[in-house]
């Protein structure tokens, strides 16, 4: 082999890399905007640290102790947000892909998938569940709808979901639409399982996220099956849902590391899940 050869990149390497990164899906990053401040503010934390640490070696005296504490609350800060941003990193690239499927489990333990059902994916994003739910579907079709916000989740559209059909090998059963989670364009008891993954949180007001929820019982068949996924308001949501006829309800509050990051965030992140059937 040449000494020219050795030396030269390997092209092939670098296009089946890249070849195999186009056929992966890309279920992308949730709340865009809110991971950059966090990594932002832990560099910006980081750097202040090291200029503090600095700044005490050639200051004395209550200077030098000003100094050093301040350097202690830039590495909190740095690890902080650093941590978080990573947490948020991980969470939109692998731990969102296991939690679809634990989901989708509770689902079919409370009922069974069959393969045939009509399944709705409200605030469908990039296709999480969508395109999970389509996994498990033989004849069934899996509708996802969507007001497709990028603040909520980046590069969201209905082209970029059905790539992620097309790249899971489902997009023969799964349809998207443009529509507001409260106002359904679709008939009363028309689907078997109605699913949605960390979307209400976005509507503000109380009565709004109350109106989606309705909506979605709405829609849902009497003994279908209904998964709430959300990071907030678990408690007022359980209580919609039970006055509304949802009965054998799972609920489901992520993994150590999910509860460390709800408890680090000061109580404003809550991961859950509720799994439940609407009562015949
Ligand atoms: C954090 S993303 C989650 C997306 C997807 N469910 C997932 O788990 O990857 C929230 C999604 O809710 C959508 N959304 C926000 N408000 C909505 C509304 N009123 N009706 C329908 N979709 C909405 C956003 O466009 C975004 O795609």
């Amino acid at each position: 082999m040449s000494m020219l050869k050795l030396l030269s990149p390997a092209p092939r390497t670098a296009s089946a890399i890249a070849a195999a990164a186009s056929t992966m899906p890309d279920y992308g990053i949730d709340a865009p905007v809110v991971r950059r401040s966090m990594l932002a503010a832990g560099i910006v934390g980081a750097a202040f640290c090291r200029l503090s640490v600095t700044v005490t070696a050639f200051a004395s005296g209550a200077a030098e102790t000003a100094a050093a504490w301040f350097a202690v609350v830039c590495l909190l800060a740095a690890l902080y947000g650093l941590g978080m941003g990573a947490y948020m990193t991980h969470w939109s690239r692998i731990g969102k892909l296991r939690t679809r499927e634990r989901l989708l489990n509770f689902a079919g333990d409370v009922v069974p998938w069959t393969g045939r059902e009509m399944v709705l994916d409200v605030g469908c994003g990039r296709g999480l569940m969508l395109v999970g739910a389509a996994r498990r579907l033989n004849s069934g079709i899996a509708t996802g709808i969507d007001l497709w916000r990028s603040e909520d989740q980046a590069d969201n559209s209905p082209d970029a979901t059905l790539e992620n059909a097309r790249r899971e090998g489902v997009a023969d059963r799964v349809r998207v639409e443009t529509g507001d989670a409260r106002a359904l364009p679709f008939a009363d008891a028309s689907f078997d399982a109605v699913v949605s993954h960390w979307v209400i949180h976005n509507l503000p007001e109380p009565a709004d996220r109350t109106r989606a929820l309705n909506e979605m019982l709405r829609v849902l068949r009497p003994g279908g099956v209904l998964v709430l996924a959300d990071i907030a308001h678990h408690r007022v949501y359980r209580a919609q849902l039970e006055a509304h006829g949802l009965i054998d309800i799972l609920a489901h509050y992520g993994g150590w590391e999910t509860r460390l990051v709800g408890v680090l965030s000061g109580g404003s992140f809550r991961p859950h899940a509720l799994v439940g059937r609407r009562a015949e």
